[in-house]
């Protein structure tokens, strides 16, 4: 018997063999189609090679494809667990053909894979067609000899396929095996053809429209195929199984649940084992793929599938959160063809616990309520609205999960009441908000998030997804439309741009239309709604209309390795300086990177040497950096660094940086574990190198460090290398020896201008004459006076130069007038036997107010003043010989 495993093996190689090339399956968050919420079809990854707008160096594909029904158009979710066929997850096996094959081919390699590979009896397979298409007809009947009873013409929707209301398109012809007439049901298109004897194995899509928005329909450039097994399906029929949860990898999980509550798998309570077995494949294929829960777009569609396999889990008795218990055995199942549930298995399990043991302690506390109210109902009443919503909104039941509950006891929700009262408490939280006093110009944005709810963040997983259109804003007003040269912002409704917070800056990148395009200059976010600062360089762009967006990767690569390198840097710091670091600001550019933290005092060079060598240190351990999604108290419990009076939701996002483990008993070690909403590079080796260029004072007991990583850091170094060789030539010396030659130059530096002051003071003294003889004095009123302009000395030399004079004089009076940098200074001094006749104050006063200055002041032996220049020098000295001649 095939296992599931072997069965998608053979299914690509046979189209291997036929000239297919195996492609990956993708993600089931869809980039490039912003209508769906999750991947639900093979085809999704290739719809723009059918309308022809992207090309690829093949034009025939197989995959298997991830896929979840559980949200949006396609829901399979309220059927899961009550049905044989009823999946949130699933694989698609597909082959496709873009321009190559059309109808001629695709036909027969079906049926010969069916009937030759998988060997399947082809009295037992019969197809329908759409009613018109009489060309699938005749290849039916000529390649695989159907007769005409057997090939049944529908002329509903059923037998034309499209992924969505625009896209491409195509009639259909759908395979189905005969389980035989001991099982209740009709041939497709007959009143009883939802019975279980005939099942749908395989839709071959013939791809040949594009449907437009406007309801027109257009021929597709190239007639394509798209076709789609479910591998579940094909799975039962191969090993024999009538029902999809008895295949090998469901039957293993159910096994594993029913192991793990010690219950019995066949017993009372099958229908939970089934649920938690499709709701783990769905919930741990979606971690894996980025989707973490939340209480927004898919983060809420894969809570509310958690929540409901959480209660079907409490149902067998489980006293203890089972769901990340059951992971292993998934990894065990489908770790090989699906890897990154490997990768992702640790935080898979973490994000199960957690969300588990919080939702655990509401469950019990819910269930009881909803008993009460349903003993206070009359039998059989829908449990009203407003019931629901308290479950809801206190005890987080989603309302699936209520309806699920009631569903096994035959009654149902008053949705209606449910959604009035939704609207009612989200016109109340608008009423208080509006009256909160926030600006008439961020109200057009909680409008908008009202109306068009909060914008779908994929920056994590993806640089570039598509996106729709929702809302363009013009001076604060909505418009409809932006053309070529206007500024615009714009809201979509999934962006990977990241929006501006935690100090990681906004992203910058192109927006791009089929009428226009648009740089985004910067992203920030009102509440949850992102804004796209843009600017049109083409054409127009308007609402409504499906828009490229893609992240400018040069610039927020730097960004994302600024970011994590502001992680080690808070860690280094902490390490070195101690644990009362904690972050005050940060910035996180594409250019560099600056961190404020609490520590009352400059860093000496040895602190920031240790600072720099540990986070590069962190840098070449390349450690994964991972994230993990917890509640603020169990993060804190981690000992994860959290921004003090910062408020959190109910989870927050925890990223942690570590060694990586050797394998060889290390373990690994966590250092970094922090709060952050930010994006990171994968591997602390992405950052490349670590510089840190200045630390100042940011605030009273803040410190700031900027820094620089990457090829910044390295421009950096090799610029100051570049500046060291520099001197080194200069210096004619060695690089290591340029310190020890700069501190002897300054030393030789200060020895000689000591030298030439001196030499100058004995040339003033001189009065220019080189000779060493004293300037000559004159008498006025008795008394030995020296007046003297000197240039080239400092003010502050003056009073050293009257001293000397009156050395020489042994008795008399002396002026000294400085021109100093344009400004004039004066000194004036008396020797101690003549101070009772003249005094020096008297001196310099009259002299500074003679060149137009004011005041002077000093002792009667010394004093000094200023004046604005020496003009008025000769003035001041007659002035001096006024005062002496009128001494006593
Ligand atoms: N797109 C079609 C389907 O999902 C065939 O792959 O059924």
């Amino acid at each position: 018997m095939p296992s599931l495993n072997d069965i998608r093996s053979t299914f690509l190689d046979y189209f291997a063999r036929n000239g297919h090339r195996i492609v990956d399956s993708s993600s089931l968050v869809p980039r490039n189609d912003p209508t769906l919420m999750f991947t639900a079809a093979g085809m999704v990854q290739f719809k723009n090679l059918f309308t022809g707008v992207e090309h690829r160096d093949y034009t025939r594909a197989t995959t298997a494809q991830k896929c979840v029904r559980a949200g949006g158009k396609h829901n399979d979710l309220d059927n899961v667990g009550y049905t044989a066929r009823h999946h949130t997850f699933f694989e698609m096996l597909g082959n496709f053909s873009f321009g190559d094959y059309f109808k001629e081919q695709a036909i027969p390699l079906a049926w010969d894979l069916l009937t030759k590979e998988f060997g399947i009896d082809p009295d037992r397979l019969l197809v329908t067609v759409y009613h018109t298409d009489e060309e699938a007809v005749k290849i039916w009947k000529a390649h695989a000899g159907l007769p005409d009873e057997r090939i049944i013409r529908i002329a509903t929707d059923d037998n034309f396929w499209s992924a969505g209301p625009t896209g491409p398109c195509g009639p259909c012809t759908e395979i189905f095996y005969d389980h035989g007439d001991h099982i209740a049901g009709g041939p497709p298109g007959s009143p009883d053809e939802d019975g279980d004897r005939f099942i749908e194995i395989w839709n071959l899509v013939f791809m040949q429209y594009e449907q437009f928005e406007d309801g027109t329909r257009r021929d597709l450039p190239n007639q394509s195929i798209d076709t789609g097994m479910g591998l579940e399906r094909i799975g039962a029929l191969l090993q024999g199984k009538h029902d999809n949860y008895d295949t090998d990898i469901l039957r293993a999980l159910i096994e594993a649940s029913a192991q793990a509550t010690g219950t019995d798998p066949d017993g009372a309570g099958n229908i939970h084992h089934r649920v938690i077995a499709d709701h783990l494949r769905s919930t741990s294929f979606l971690m894996a793929d980025g989707v973490l829960p939340g209480n927004e777009g898919r983060g809420y569609v894969l809570r509310r599938i958690m929540r409901r396999a959480m209660r079907h889990a409490h149902l067998l008795g489980a006293s203890d959160p089972l769901m990340h218990r059951l992971v292993p055995a998934l990894v065990r199942q489908m770790g090989q063809p699906y890897p990154e549930l490997v990768r992702a298995q640790a935080m898979i399990e973490d994000t199960l616990l957690t969300e588990e043991t919080r939702f655990r302690q509401t469950l019990e506390r819910g269930l009881r309520l909803l008993d009460d109210e349903l003993a206070g109902l009359p039998a059989a009443a829908a449990l009203p609205g407003p019931s629901a919503f308290k479950l809801y909104d206190t005890f987080g039941f989603p309302l699936d999960l209520t309806q699920d509950a009631l569903r096994e006891k035959g009654r149902s929700v008053d949705v209606a009441g449910f959604d009035a009262a939704m609207a009612a408490q989200k016109a109340k939280a608008r009423a208080s908000w509006a009256g909160s006093g926030e600006t008439a110009d961020a109200a057009i944005w909680f409008d908008l998030a009202e109306r068009v709810g909060n914008t779908e963040f994929l920056g994590y997983e993806t640089e570039s997804a598509e996106g729709q259109i929702l809302a363009l804003v013009r001076d604060g007003t909505e418009v409809s439309e932006a053309t070529a040269g206007q500024k615009v912002q714009i809201v979509v409704n999934q962006t990977p741009f990241y929006a501006e917070a935690g100090g990681q800056v906004g992203d910058t990148g192109q927006l791009t239309t089929a009428s226009g395009r648009a740089r985004i200059t910067d992203t920030r976010k009102v509440g949850g709604v992102f804004i796209h600062f843009a600017e049109v360089t083409e054409g127009s762009v308007s609402r409504g209309a499906g828009a490229g967006l893609a992240v400018d990767h040069e610039r927020r690569s730097l960004v994302r390795a600024n970011h994590s390198a502001t992680h080690l840097l808070n860690e280094a710091l902490r390490e070195v300086l101690g644990d009362h670091v904690a972050q005050r600001g940060s910035l996180n550019a594409p250019d560099r990177l600056r961190f404020d933290f609490s520590h009352n005092r400059a860093l000496d060079a040895d602190e920031l040497d240790k600072i720099d060598a540990r986070v590069n240190h962190f840098i070449r351990q390349n450690a994964p950096i991972s994230t993990r999604l917890m509640t603020p108290d169990d993060a804190r419990a981690l000992g994860a660094q959290a921004l003090f009076g910062e408020k959190y939701g109910d989870e927050v996002r925890v990223v942690s940086m570590g060694e990586a483990d050797t394998g060889k008993g290390n373990n690994g070690r966590t250092w970094s574990i922090e709060l952050c909403g930010g994006t990171h590079v994968a591997q602390t080796g992405d950052i490349g190198l670590f510089v840190i260029t200045g630390d100042s004072a940011s605030s009273a007991g803040v410190r700031r460090i900027e820094a620089l990583t990457g090829a910044a850091a390295f421009a950096y170094l090799k610029g100051q290398d570049r500046a060291l060789a520099e001197s080194a030539l200069a210096l004619k010396a060695s690089a290591n020896d340029v310190p020890g030659r700069v501190r002897g130059l300054l030393d030789e530096r200060r020895a000689l201008q000591n030298e030439v002051a001196q030499l100058r003071r004995e040339l003033a003294i001189s009065g220019g004459r080189g000779s060493g003889a004293a300037e000559p004095a004159e008498t006025v009123n008795g008394i030995a006076f020296v007046a003297q302009v000197l240039s080239g000395v400092s003010g502050k030399d003056l009073p050293s130069l009257v001293d000397t004079h009156k050395e020489r004089l042994g008795s008399g009076a002396v002026l000294l007038i400085a021109d100093t940098d344009g400004k004039a200074a004066v000194a004036a001094g008396v020797t101690s036997d003549l101070t009772d006749r003249v005094s020096a104050v008297d001196l310099v006063k009259s002299a500074v107010a003679a060149m137009g200055g004011k005041g002077g002041g000093g002792r009667a032996d010394l004093a000094q003043g200023g004046a604005k220049d020496v003009s008025g020098a000769d003035a001041a000295m007659s002035a001096a010989r006024d005062i002496l001649g009128a001494a006593s």
